[in-house]
């Protein structure tokens, strides 16, 4: 079967259709999602009725493959599997709760940021719970000269913690990270601008989530520039929001996007899903 895309909006994202995840692709198909995915940012397969173990075999042909510093949110047995759920059994939660929703790109607060991530959708409720998703090549690219270059120059902080200080703060599900996830996510600095080394396309690399700050410029230069550049980049013609279905697959790429998990649904329906998290480069 041949494969075919179809682009999802004008911002980004596209559908895979051809592909049967089950099976083991060959390198010309590999190389073509490598492609697409850096092309569109957000690759989506449906009807991938998988278990982790496929899950994880399919992750595995585009890098190796990061279990996530807090061990607790792993589907047990399958380090791989991050699992990001509001589904409480007993009192503990299946997951990570509140994952993701705020702008953020998965993992810029480590030195080699994840390239991408694959999302499969296990349960969904009928309405509400959808991922958005900012193309950040267009975020760059429609910058005036000036900001361009200023951007271009300056490196910024990113910090796992800043999630925890901000948008978890007095959330028992998520306390504060322990001394010892901290010292395995003490604070980096990126380029603000990456070149994605697959369509070396120059993408804006700041998230609202874990960017802290612009490197070597007090908060108060350095917050009203990081503001304008998050509102800029969330701009809806920048945004790609998937509306999901169990089942779907998501590959997204976290060089040249950010995502946001919408928490606009009933917190009493169960929404559930399967994280696997591709190992990335250094940015430059
Ligand atoms: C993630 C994430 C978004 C969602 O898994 O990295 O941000 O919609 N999840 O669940
Ligand atoms: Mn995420």
């Amino acid at each position: 079967m041949s494969v075919s895309i179809r682009r999802l909006s004008a911002a980004c994202g596209a559908e895979v259709m051809g592909i049967d995840v089950r099976q083991s692709p060959e390198e010309t198909t590999v190389a073509q999602i490598r492609h697409a995915l850096g092309e569109h940012g957000v690759l989506l397969f449906r009807d991938c009725d998988i278990d982790p173990e496929q899950h994880i075999a399919f992750s595995r042909h585009f890098g190796p493959l990061e279990a996530h510093v807090i061990g607790d949110f792993a589907l047990p047995g399958h380090p791989e599997v991050f699992v990001v759920s509001n589904v409480i059994e007993g009192d503990r939660p299946k997951g990570a709760v509140y994952a993701g929703q705020y702008w953020h790109s998965d993992l810029s607060y480590m030195k080699r940021p994840s390239l991408g991530s694959l999302l499969l959708c296990r349960e969904m409720p009928e309405v509400g719970g959808d991922t958005m998703f900012a193309n950040m090549y267009a975020a760059y690219e429609t910058l005036s000269d000036p900001l361009k270059k200023f951007v271009s120059s300056m490196k910024a902080v990113h910090d796992y913690s800043h999630a925890y200080d901000t948008y978890f703060s007095g959330l028992k599900e998520r306390p504060p990270l322990t001394p010892e996830q901290k010292a395995k996510t003490p604070p980096v600095e990126h380029p603000m601008v990456r070149t994605h080394p697959v369509t070396e396309r120059r993408a804006l690399y700041v998230n609202p989530g874990f960017t802290t700050h612009i490197a070597d410029m007090p908060d108060e230069e350095s917050r009203p520039i990081l503001n304008i550049l998050f509102r800029h980049s969330t701009r809806p013609e920048f945004v790609y929001r998937h509306k999901w279905r169990v089942h779907d697959l998501i590959f997204w790429d976290n060089r040249c996007t950010m995502h946001y998990a919408l928490a606009d649904y009933d917190f009493s329906v169960r929404r559930h899903m399967h994280r696997t998290t591709i190992g990335g480069d250094e940015p430059y």
